[in-house]
């Protein structure tokens, strides 16, 4: 018999997983918890919120779903997977215990450093007037300020200098923007270099690594603007050696894994290390506990392996026993959003130019939803356009072709994804 799925989340990256799984002969029904016009049409939407746990557990038995497959961070640290398997659901994706990687970058911290992964080094404070006095020893030494908790991807500030460190210390813990999650902070040095995205499956035991992909996180072109939750992604990573990819799974991943099972938390789950690499190699910037938005959607068109299979084998302890594999050619995705995201943006304008995308060309909806009109916008991240090619740059000309044959009122992209590769 075939499975009923739960995914959760609203995103391009939950369309994404939807659409790969669909192409799974292991899955009867898709739910997708609250899903977007996209993964209507995959699946059945389900109006229940990413935090509302107890609403999640009661639409999985309502609707008989037998897997669970996490993608996005909100509803692993309050407990969705130890929920679901108290239910006798199977899941993949990490407990709150494990989810602590990424909900706690103070704990986290002290768990790269117990383990001897690199990372910058960082002081965490609980109380206001002790990090400004730390900040004022630092002199201008540049450091990164970082709320503890979950902020919605917001709550880190890269800064210049000791003033401005003193004033993200202010919006952190005195404005306290990011609400609780800035009741702790993290000082960190600041690290120079590049950035790239590491993800692997992981069964609580061994790891498998997928592809590297690189994000765009600011909302204008040549990194300026807003930080946002990402503006597109390709894969693979430009500038990551075979050697570079055999060290991360060696000395980031293998003893994270170690680590998190010695500690009696077993990591399971897809598990993405941020990583910034400097002269000196390569340091973990923070894990995400989860799959990234946009570097799925450019990972997913790129795994030839059947998504449930591998991601049950995991979740079974048994990823030992498949095999994953990967295409060879590269992916670019483009996020098309609405003017003004990620601060105020207007919704609800008609998007045209759907039925005229080029039939091996995924345009993975994110805020979407559908009217009396049509499909219509409902977010600052409208969709991703994702395009495969012999190479990056193939991808990328192919990705933009069809992202202008798409249109909206205030739609706003990148020009410059994958640009100069
Ligand atoms: P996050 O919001 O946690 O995904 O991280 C935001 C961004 O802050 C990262 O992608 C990096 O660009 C930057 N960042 C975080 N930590 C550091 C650091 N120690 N040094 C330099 N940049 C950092
Ligand atoms: N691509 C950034 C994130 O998913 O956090």
């Amino acid at each position: 018999m075939g499975h009923r799925v739960l995914l959760v989340g609203m995103g391009a990256r939950e369309h994404a997983v939807a659409w790969k799984l669909r192409q799974s002969p292991l899955v009867d029904e898709l739910f997708i918890a609250p899903g977007n016009a996209g993964t209507s049409r995959l699946g059945t939407n389900l109006a229940v919120q990413p935090k509302d746990i107890e609403g999640l557990v009661k639409a999985a038995k309502e609707q008989r779903i037998d897997f669970y497959l996490a993608t996005m961070d909100d509803p692993q640290p309050l407990g969705l997977v130890d929920r679901l398997t108290a239910e006798g659901i199977l899941c993949y994706g990490p407990t709150q215990a494990a989810a602590r990687l990424e909900s706690s970058k103070a704990w986290s911290k002290e768990f790269m450093v117990a383990h001897g992964i690199r990372t910058a080094a960082a002081r965490t404070f609980s109380d206001y007037r002790e990090a400004c006095r730390y900040v004022e020893s630092l002199g201008d030494r540049p450091v990164v300020v970082k709320s503890s908790g979950l902020a919605a991807g917001k709550g880190v500030i890269v800064c210049n200098n000791g003033h401005e460190a003193l004033q993200a210390l202010d919006i952190a813990m005195v404005r306290r923007d990011f609400g609780s999650a800035g009741d702790t902070v993290l000082i960190e040095q600041r690290l120079y270099g590049w950035e790239t995205s590491c993800h692997a499956f992981c069964d609580g035991k061994i790891a498998v690594m997928m592809p590297f992909s690189s994000d765009y996180k600011r909302a204008g072109d040549g990194d300026t603007g807003l930080n946002t939750g990402g503006m597109g992604a390709y894969s693979p990573s430009a500038g990551v050696t075979p050697e570079m990819a055999a060290a991360v799974q060696r000395e980031v991943v293998e003893p994270t894994l170690e680590g998190m099972a010695a500690a009696g938390t077993p990591y399971c789950g897809t598990l993405y290390p941020g990583l910034m690499v400097t002269e000196d190699g390569v340091s973990v910037i923070e894990y995400n506990a989860r799959f990234g938005d946009p570097e799925t959607q450019a990972l997913i068109v790129r795994l030839e392996s059947d998504l449930f299979e591998v991601c049950r084998a995991a979740a079974e302890g048994k990823l030992d026993q498949v095999d994953v594999r990967w295409s060879d050619q590269a992916s670019v995705g483009v996020v098309m959003a609405s003017a003004g995201y990620p601060a105020t943006y207007k919704l609800g304008y008609i998007i045209r130019g759907l039925e005229d995308i080029d039939p091996d060309v995924q345009v993975f909806h994110a805020g979407t939803k559908d009217d009396a009109r049509g499909i219509v916008t409902s977010g600052g991240r409208v969709l991703t356009v994702v395009a495969s090619g012999p190479t990056i740059a193939a991808a990328r000309t192919r990705a933009y072709d069809n992202v202008r044959r798409i249109s909206f009122t205030d739609a706003f992209y990148r020009k410059d994804i994958a640009a100069g590769l």
